[in-house]
């Protein structure tokens, strides 16, 4: 039997299938390829020194899924495929929620259609409401997100609950990630955006390498101790074994299960830049200017309930998140485009 990764090409995937690889389980990777290379699998093949199934399909094609859920003996599924930009999302509503609303539809229809009913969503902090009370647990009420692409992490959620609900035997679980960064140790595989980075710490290391000029702190005015924004950065290697673990737990279970997979702990943008700095030897260009529209001064998870039912924690700090993001951009300037 296998598990089958949705978007397992891209960032996170990746380095969720090299876990999986080293765990001894057998992966199916299933992806369209519009947000990843097929570079990151080969990395992570030679990485574990293991093959992997690579399928080019999209989920939205019900029918490929279906055969292929089939054809590779499937018994599990790790759904990360997804458009994830936020300002792509509020000018292309239809997109986001065609591909990940839809896509998720079309997804666990094929799954009914023959048996495969365990999942685990990549759902998203994002689908907590506006909260001045910090850290955020899994009880925490769910908001109206302030842009699509939140918005169809939550209706998936909506989804993927009421299904369960409809049948018990389904074993769903949703894991709501803080802020993902870092990569595999080996700076071998990592996070590649296309374009002008959105996200704090690849737009660092772009900056540490001189493809971008500056860092533009957005805000330090927050009711934040030195008035930048805070988060809860997680290393990627340790939102990967997450994975493996909520997959252990709630395979062939039947339940809908929350996680946040988050370290508890937030750091400011001035904290991030230092970091940065100690472990690059060198000061990050940066400026202080307004806030940018849509964002919260702070946000760091409660992960006490991943803690005591996955035994599950994060392990890696803020210094292993630099070291790795820093490995990772300095040995591939131009990401996968430099095979
Ligand atoms: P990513 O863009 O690197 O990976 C997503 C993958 O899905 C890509 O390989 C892309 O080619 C593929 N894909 C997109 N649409 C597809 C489709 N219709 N059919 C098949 N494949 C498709 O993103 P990531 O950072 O690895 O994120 C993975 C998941 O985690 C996403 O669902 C994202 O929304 C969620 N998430 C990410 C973050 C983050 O900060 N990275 C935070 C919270 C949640
Ligand atoms: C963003 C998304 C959120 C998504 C999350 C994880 C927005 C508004 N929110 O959250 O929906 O779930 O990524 O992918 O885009 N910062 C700067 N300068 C920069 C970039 C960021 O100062 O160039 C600051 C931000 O203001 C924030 C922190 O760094 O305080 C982290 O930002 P970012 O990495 O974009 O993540 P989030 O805003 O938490």
């Amino acid at each position: 039997m296998a598990v089958l990764l949705t978007g397992g090409a891209g960032f996170i995937g990746s380095h969720t299938a090299l876990v999986l690889l080293e765990a001894g389980q057998d992966v199916v990777v299933y992806d369209n390829l519009s947000n990843a290379s097929r570079e990151s699998l080969t990395r992570v093949e030679h990485l574990t020194g293991r093959s992997l199934t690579f399928v080019e399909g999209d989920i939205r094609d019900t029918a490929l899924m279906r055969q292929t859920l089939e054809a590779e003996n499937i018994d599990s599924v790790i759904h990360f495929a997804g458009l994830k930009a936020v300002g792509e999302s509020v000018s292309q509503p239809l997109a986001y929620y065609d591909n990940n609303v839809g896509g998720t539809l079309s997804l666990c229809q094929a799954m009914e259609a023959v048996g495969v009913k365990t999942l685990v969503f990549s759902s998203s902090a994002t689908v907590y409401a506006e909260s001045r009370n910090m850290p955020l647990a899994e009880t925490a009420p769910t908001g109206r997100p302030t842009n699509p692409y939140g918005s169809s992490k939550l209706m998936i959620e909506w989804l993927l609950t009421d299904l369960q609900a409809a049948d018990p035997s389904w074993s769903i679980a949703l894991l709501r990630y803080f802020n993902p960064v870092g990569s595999h140790e080996s700076g071998q595989i990592g996070e590649d955006p296309n374009g002008q980075p959105n996200n704090l710490l690849p737009f660092i290391t772009q900056v540490g390498v001189g493809r971008l000029q500056e860092l533009s702190v957005y805000g330090s005015d927050y009711p934040t101790a030195d008035g930048t924004g805070v988060r809860d950065y997680i290393h990627v290697m340790d939102l990967a074994a997450g994975h493996l673990k909520a997959l252990r737990y709630v395979a062939g279970q039947g339940g809908l299960y929350t996680w946040n997979l988050g370290t508890g702990r937030g750091y400011s943008v001035l904290e991030m830049i230092k970091a940065f700095e100690k472990i690059s030897e060198k000061p990050l260009p940066y400026r202080l200017v307004d806030r940018r529209a849509g964002d919260i001064a702070e946000c760091w998870a409660d992960a006490g309930k991943a803690d005591r039912e996955l035994d599950w924690r994060a392990e890696r700090g803020l210094e292993d998140i630099m070291r790795d993001a820093w490995r990772w951009q300095t040995d591939n300037p131009a990401g996968f485009g430099q095979a």
